[in-house]
């Protein structure tokens, strides 16, 4: 075994911790005896009927018996009660001389007391959120989270995913150079008690999902004075070349030549011309043409907004700050793409990035001007501040008219109207089929980010009547109301006769504090549910 510093991550050091598998018990694990193991982290769950306080849970029992200490006294007052997602770290004191030997002397100093509530999937991401923050700064953190007796196989690696899902999301660091002080980095984990192959391959998901999330967090991040259409266009270029997939960027001179009508009006004010991106994963076993199969094509698109500041219909001072997330939607269908692709997904997916920056200039597009989209519907507008639609129209046109998808799925961060109707917690979900609806639903379920189905109301479909232009693409008649739905009802018109689903996440893209496996700022939603999907359709 190297020195005590081994292992230490710089802190500059943004690669995700690693987790490791390890049988064994802690009774009489060697690796609580190697230097570099910091903690030991116990689970905690609820006092049941009967029970006095809340409960150690498996791993615990031969924890206290090893370190002499009875955890369910010191868990009592720590004032725990077992909830998902408690912490407490107990640093257990030195002797004060050599001559003292005190029960736990040569272990790991610190125990780490992790409340997992039921262990329920979501109780067990949170229980990782909550020990990869109490392990930052720390080099190897020893835990038992996850592991019960009479678990399946299945069940075994379904809580190990769910706990290093959290962990890793929690254990997230910004890229900022400017953080002040720089986030310390979580340890890298050891799950014990647990090995094989089923264990290993839900950790290997659960580290693509969270480099997902995190992967969107740093796009979303990343100022726009950086991040303008072409700058993104470039990542996804690389970060598709790197893993192999096929990708293509339209300038706006093909833009021009295609009729992507929308894309370059919103693009039209800036200096930083528009871009469209599109990112294709094709597994082996997808038979082009060949519609006998079971190989699906799912188009993803996603708003790519680089800045939103309203354009000629400018937007108030504070609600513009946070803008440069408003790519979100293209970052997220950027990182599903990737990830399903390492997955090995089975169906062949494509993410359609339409890329613009909203911002106005002599070029500008009006309120009240007529634009011609992609197909030739012609769109009258009334406010240049509900660009969003815009770009996602040509880009869900193009892809119904070219790319022959079977299931079109679109995410933006679309209208605040969807916030102030759900929260900051679901995405609004929208669709045209049922069963993508449903199964859209699940993923939100299985992965927590959750999505909350709306409808899409005929009666409101007034709102994009226009007697100028075929379309028009906000409601003159504020008394209709409903601001996200009848943005819905305008993306509907460009989707054809498609099995399609929008999710509205101007909610949850954004998080004001750290909570569970949420870290502030730009959270990421959406490549963890879209990923869920992907992975699960048959
Ligand atoms: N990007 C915004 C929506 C948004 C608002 C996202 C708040 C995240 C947080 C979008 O382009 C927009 O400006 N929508 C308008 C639509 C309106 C002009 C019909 C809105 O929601 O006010
Ligand atoms: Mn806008
Ligand atoms: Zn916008």
């Amino acid at each position: 075994m190297a020195g005590s510093q081994a292992g230490r991550r710089p802190t500059t050091d943004r690669t995700p911790p690693s987790v490791t598998l390890t049988g064994g018990v802690v009774a009489d694990s060697p690796l609580l005896l190697e230097p570099d193991v910091d903690a030991v982290a116990v689970p905690l769950a609820p006092a049941g009927d009967g029970d006095e306080g809340p409960q150690p849970r498996r791993g615990a029992a031969s924890t206290a018996a090893r370190y002499g200490i009875d955890l369910a006294d010191l868990a009592e007052r720590a004032g725990l009660t077992g909830a998902a997602g408690e912490q407490h770290v107990a640093q257990l004191p030195r002797p004060a001389g050599s001559g003292i030997t005190l029960p736990w002397t040569g272990l790991p100093p610190r125990i780490v007391l992790i409340g997992v509530g039921r262990s329920t999937d979501t109780d067990l991401r949170r229980a990782g959120a909550a020990l990869a923050r109490a392990s930052r700064g720390l080099r190897r953190v020893v835990t038992t989270i996850g592991d019960d007796a009479g678990q399946s196989a299945e069940q075994s690696a379904r809580a190990a995913r769910a706990l290093v899902e959290g962990y890793l999301l929690a254990a997230y660091v910004p890229p900022s150079l400017a953080a002040k002080p720089p986030a310390k980095p979580a340890a890298d984990l050891v799950l014990l008690g647990r090995d094989g192959t089923r264990v290993a391959a839900a950790v290997a998901a659960a580290r693509t999902a969270a480099a997902a999330t995190w992967l969107v967090r740093d796009l979303a991040s990343t100022p726009s004075s950086t991040k303008n259409p072409q700058w993104l266009a470039e990542q996804a270029r690389s970060l598709a070349g790197r893993s192999g997939l096929d990708v293509t960027v339209r300038t706006p001179r093909e833009l021009t030549a295609a009729g992507f009508g929308g894309i370059l009006a919103v693009g039209a004010g800036s200096a930083s011309p528009p871009r469209l991106v599109t990112v294709t994963y094709t597994p082996e076993t997808f038979a082009a043409g060949a519609r006998g199969g079971t190989g699906r094509h799912v188009v993803l698109v996603g708003k790519g907004i680089t800045y939103d500041t309203g354009g000629l219909s400018i937007k108030p001072r504070e609600a513009m700050v946070p803008m440069k997330t408003d790519m979100t939607g293209a970052a997220v269908v950027l990182a599903a793409v990737l990830a399903a692709a390492e997955a090995g997904a089975l169906h062949k997916v494509t993410a359609v990035l339409p890329l613009a920056e909203n911002h106005f200039g002599a070029a500008s597009y009006r309120p009240g001007d007529v634009l011609t989209m992609y197909g030739g519907t012609t769109v009258e507008i009334a406010n240049t501040d509900a660009e969003g639609r815009l770009v996602l129209a040509d880009a869900l046109a193009w892809a119904d008219a070219e790319l022959e998808p079977d299931v079109l799925i679109d995410v933006a961060t679309l209208t605040g109207a969807a916030t102030l109707g759900l929260g900051k917690q679901h995405a609004a979900l929208y669709g045209t089929d049922p069963a993508l609806v449903a199964a859209l639903r699940r993923a939100g379920d299985e992965s927590g980010e959750l999505a909350w189905p709306m409808p899409l109301v005929d009666e409101y479909d007034e709102a994009v009547h226009s007697t100028v232009a075929d379309l028009r693409h906000v409601p003159t008649d504020k008394k209709i109301g409903g601001g996200s739905i009848t943005a819905a009802l305008f993306l509907r018109r460009f989707v054809g006769n498609r099995a399609w689903a929008h999710l509205d996440i101007a909610g949850p893209a954004r998080s004001t504090a750290d909570k569970h496996e949420v870290t502030e700022g730009a959270t990421g939603f959406g490549a963890r549910l879209l990923l869920r999907y992907l992975t699960d359709l048959v």
